[in-house]
């Protein structure tokens, strides 16, 4: 079975993924599936990149990213109709017929079902969500929409378009203010905690405004959360092999290194930052928040794999705060490591992935 592992990408979190790939192309079965790695630059160069783990790990604090030195690609799908010729202004290197597609990008142009609309259009087959799923998950407004219309909670927040901030900046942060206390002002489609800033108060219209222009420099939309007081806990997901409902795991606890004000891509990737798996949390809190996992999971229309991120508030109430459809895989990841503790370790769970796909 041939899988094109395809990692890299044009958004901010490129070296992510590629950490990522390395981390999943570490344990996939060498005897069962013949690997094809696929890098995409940062440019937009699809190439057929070196898929040695070594060079897809953070070393001395220096992240990988994908180099444009390797051959571009003809991409032939078995059943499919397509053939993806990619970089095509260099001679593509032709390869046998894949199988599956293992989308290991994260944000945007993989995510957030742009990629996946491309693999729908050849008839490949790939593992997680599909277009829409994947588009809606990948913004946090309307994610939002999405779940708080399903009754599922959701924290306040103010959306805030392009348009809006240019011709409405006075009502925006009067809705900022509104929400009172710490707010966290973030692009509405990135993730890895990139262009984030913590604000301390909602009312000081400075902060807000500076938080919401470094917020922009990633996407021309932003969203204002209220900061919610209480723990931050998360739940993988995985599709059902049998059409049942989603599969569960253990939920972690994110404890963030000293030093740092909240979860920021620092904190996640290159320090101390540490997870409690299961939880320490009442049965019947680790019970609510696994069942708001799968019915964020089905809220959405997710497929294939999603990790689902909460607050556990001081006062009780369990918010949803995120759904990822491509959670990372780092060494430092919640998302295996909820599942190895679950039962599921970490070469089985990339095997698992695949299968789903190729059902
Ligand atoms: N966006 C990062 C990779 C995550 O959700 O884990
Ligand atoms: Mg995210």
């Amino acid at each position: 079975i041939r899988v094109a592992v395809v990692f890299g990408g044009r958004s901010s979190e490129h070296e992510i993924s590629c950490v990522t790939a390395g981390s999943v192309l570490s344990v996939i079965d060498a005897d069962r599936y013949e690997v094809v790695p696929v890098g995409i630059t940062r440019d937009g160069d699809w190439v057929l990149a070196s898929g040695d783990p070594r060079r897809l790990a953070i070393t001395d604090g220096r992240l990988p990213e994908v180099a444009g030195d390797g051959a571009s690609l003809a991409l032939p799908f078995s059943g499919g109709s397509g053939f993806l010729v990619v970089s095509p202004e260099r001679v593509p290197q032709a390869i046998g017929e894949v199988d599956v597609v293992l989308p290991l990008l994260h944000g945007p142009f993989g995510e957030d079902g742009t990629l996946q609309g491309l693999l729908e259009m050849m008839g490949a087959r790939y593992a997680g969500s599909g277009v829409f799923a994947s588009a809606a998950s990948m913004d946090k407004v309307f994610m939002k929409v999405l779940l708080a219309g399903q009754g599922i909670k959701v924290g306040p927040y103010v959306a805030v378009s392009d348009r809006e901030w240019r011709r409405e900046r006075k009502r925006i942060l009067d809705d900022v203010a509104e929400l009172g206390g710490v707010v966290f002002v973030k692009p509405a489609r990135a993730g890895s905690s990139i262009g984030i800033s913590r604000v301390p108060d909602a009312a000081d219209a400075e902060a807000v405004t500076a938080a919401i222009e470094a917020a922009r420099a990633h996407d021309p939309k932003v969203i204002v959360e209220a900061g919610i007081s209480g723990r931050e806990i998360e739940c993988g997901v995985l599709e059902s092999l049998d059409g049942g409902a989603p599969d569960v795991s253990l939920p972690a606890e994110i404890h963030v290194a000293e030093g740092f004000d909240f979860y920021d891509f620092e904190a996640k990737y290159l320090s101390s930052s540490r997870l409690t798996i299961p939880a320490e949390l009442p049965t019947e809190v680790t019970e609510r928040i696994r069942g708001l996992a799968a019915a964020s999971f089905e809220a959405m229309g997710c497929e294939g794999l999603a990790r689902v991120d909460f607050f556990y508030g001081d006062d009780g109430e369990v918010y949803v705060n995120e759904i990822n459809t491509l959670p990372g895989f780092t060494p430092a990841s919640a998302f295996p490591q909820m599942w190895a503790a679950s039962g599921l370790d970490y070469p089985a769970l990339v095997d698992r992935l695949i299968q789903t796909a190729l059902r």
